[in-house]
């Protein structure tokens, strides 16, 4: 598994990360199994939120990882905060606090490597922001920091005021699933795909130098559309990516992040898989090679065209 570099800090990251959203569903025994194959292939950094499974899955991943055995410095451990579930969203400094708190006493470690903020806040006041990571900094309780689902302009306002680096952005994003790349190529069309909807997000993050965490990698579309694999509006994708996994010897999943792998802005995609079989062979999208036609070819067979 090859390592990223993370711009702005001094971690060096499995370039897939394994997200436990699903682990609430697992025993003990089930979620060793999970952790115990992902570091066998490579997958060092893992990626939770306060809200996931109710706390049920950072609390199931702390008692698995804690009877494992593995140093606490051979992964990396990530977490978000800013959603309570069903009512509001609370960037607030109390709660950023209580919830890093929570979550660190849960998932049995002292220090998450980066907290990033889940979704937007309307109500955000940034000064809070940046006191709640400035002391979370100082307590050695985060080491670094981030967004998700934010775009250019939300990111800038945070910065006017936190000075701890903003250094991950989590996004949805799949092989099928791209608006960031489609308004890039659709520059100064009046079609569907040239809507810029995110503020350049691909191009705001390369140039300030924030990796991009692509989440739900698998997916069709947005919300419940289901995975892609042997999805009925992606029949030509499917075709394709059934091709290159066999040329590749390697699996569909191992493709479809591979794509994601290929583009230069060096992304770490983060699947959900609780499955010991599929992550292990997920993880070799890594070795795989792939060329700038074959991940057209892949692009365009999903139905979008190049103008
Ligand atoms: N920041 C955010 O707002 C946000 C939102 C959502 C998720 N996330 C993060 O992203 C991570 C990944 O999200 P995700 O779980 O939705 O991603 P995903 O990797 O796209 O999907 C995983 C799901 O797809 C299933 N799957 C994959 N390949 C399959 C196949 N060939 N056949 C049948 N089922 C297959 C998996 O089942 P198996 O378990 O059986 O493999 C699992 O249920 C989460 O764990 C979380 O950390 C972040």
């Amino acid at each position: 598994m090859k390592k990223i570099q993370v711009s702005q800090t001094e971690l060096k990251v499995s370039e897939i990360g394994l997200g436990l959203m699903r682990m609430n569903s697992l025993t003990d025994e089930e979620a060793k199994k999970v952790i115990q194959t992902a570091v066998d292939n490579g997958i060092t950094f893992f990626d939770h939120a306060d809200i996931y499974g109710g706390g049920e899955s950072e609390r199931i991943f702390g008692r698995a990882f804690s009877e494992m055995g593995i140093a606490r410095d051979a992964v990396h451990v990530q977490s978000k905060t800013g959603i309570v579930p069903g009512k509001m969203y609370d960037f607030s400094k109390e709660h950023i606090i209580q919830s890093v708190e929570e979550s660190l006493e849960r998932l049995k470690v002292d220090y998450l490597d980066a907290l990033l903020l889940h979704r937007p806040d309307t109500l955000v006041e940034p000064e809070e922001v940046a006191e709640a990571f400035d002391l979370l900094k100082q307590q050695g309780k985060v080491r670094y920091f981030g967004v998700s689902n934010q775009n250019p302009m939300q990111i800038e306002l945070l910065k006017k005021y936190v000075k701890q680096p903003l250094v991950f952005n989590q996004l949805q994003m799949s092989v099928s699933h791209h608006p960031m790349i489609d308004a890039g190529l659709n520059v100064n069309r009046s079609n569907e795909l040239s809507l810029d909807r995110d503020g350049s997000l691909l191009d705001y993050s390369r140039l300030h130098n924030m990796t991009i965490q692509p989440w739900s990698p698998f997916q069709a579309g947005n919300g419940n559309s289901g995975i892609v694999f042997d999805h009925p509006e992606y029949k030509e994708l499917n075709v394709v990516i059934e091709r290159m996994a066999e040329e590749k010897s390697v699996s569909r999943e191992a493709i479809a992040i591979a794509w994601l792998l290929r583009h230069p802005a060096k992304m770490q995609p983060i699947i959900g898989s609780m499955n010991p079989e599929r992550i292990a062979a997920t993880a070799k999208a890594s070795d795989v090679s792939m060329s700038r036609l074959e991940w057209y070819e892949l692009y365009r067979s999903g139905g979008f065209q190049l103008p």
